[in-house]
């Protein structure tokens, strides 16, 4: 079982700007809740209850996010609002929260070997933030925590992509296992769509095994000089394996304003109906 999830939350969210000059865009709250808290629901419910942050500057919001605000809530004690607080005070009480920072903003690949020291040497969970997914039945999470328990090796959730946009995302092709499950033989990050493997694109969602931290240190800055992880990931596939699974639900690139204004409508006309 694996117990833990990372959130590399370092980023600085330029397309955000100026929203997140002072504030993490994993802050920024669709509807009333927090894009990172979302995040940390859907870990929680694939069983992963110790959540690490690889924070930078500017996101000390993240921490007091997670924790206890005496007065405010003192204040709303015993009024109606009070149930508003009920789902992240039973976050903070059902999980744990650790903190390292990145200090040099170097790719999410760096992001990651960051959070090693939170890790250690065990399978982990990554989840971006502002991907923010709704499984069907289960959290994005939680399914691809069955195909780790399955096939034991790392997993990427992958999405259909148009064909335009492959250049903005990691893209995978492999050999089919069945409808849901690619085996990865090439992975190669934001490629121009007339040399892209296929359209399948890796989303913000890992189940990694620890032997990555060990590829990433070897694996030098790619493109826009950061270190990606797609490389390191293309170098674990050759050593072992890794699975591309084709998640069920719904994703929303909440990292652009589109995306952004796409899960507002989504959550406020579903919350409507309900
Ligand atoms: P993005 O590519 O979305 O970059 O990072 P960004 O800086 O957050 O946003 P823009 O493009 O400037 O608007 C993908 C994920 O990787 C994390 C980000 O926090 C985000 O969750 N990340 C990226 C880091 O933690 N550290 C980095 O050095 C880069």
């Amino acid at each position: 079982m694996i117990t833990k999830c990372l959130f590399p939350v370092a980023g600085y969210g330029t397309r955000f700007l100026p929203a997140t000059k002072a504030q993490p865009k994993e802050m920024l709250s669709v509807l009333t809740k927090p894009l990172v808290q979302y995040g940390v629901e859907e870990a929680q419910q694939a069983g992963m209850k110790n959540i690490a942050f690889v924070t930078g500057r500017s996101k000390r919001a993240i921490e007091d996010h997670f924790d206890i605000s005496y007065e405010m809530e003192n204040m709303i004690s015993g009024t109606t609002k009070e149930h508003q607080l009920k789902g992240i005070r039973e976050l903070i009480s059902q999980c744990t929260f650790s903190y390292t920072r990145q200090i040099h903003m170097r790719g999410l690949g760096d992001a990651i070997l960051t959070g090693e020291t939170l890790i250690g040497a065990q399978p982990f969970g990554v989840i971006l933030a502002d991907d923010l997914c709704v499984g069907e039945p289960d959290g994005v999470m939680a399914q691809m925590a069955k195909v780790y328990a399955k096939y034991k090796c790392s997993v990427v959730a992958v999405e259909e992509v148009p064909e335009q946009d492959v250049s903005k995302y990691g893209i995978v092709s492999g050999q089919a296992i069945d409808e849901r499950h690619v085996m990865i033989s090439e992975m190669v990050e934001k490629p121009d769509p007339e040399v892209a493997p296929s359209n399948l694109a890796i989303i913000g969602r890992y189940i990694l095994t620890p032997e990555v931290f060990d590829i990433l240190r070897q694996t030098p800055p790619g493109k826009s000089g950061e270190v990606q992880i797609t490389d390191a990931l293309q170098v674990l596939a050759k050593k072992s394996m890794v699975i591309a699974y084709r998640f069920q639900g719904k994703r929303f690139d909440c990292g652009s304003v589109e995306g952004f204004v796409e899960a507002t409508n989504f959550f406020f006309h579903g919350q409507m109906s309900k």
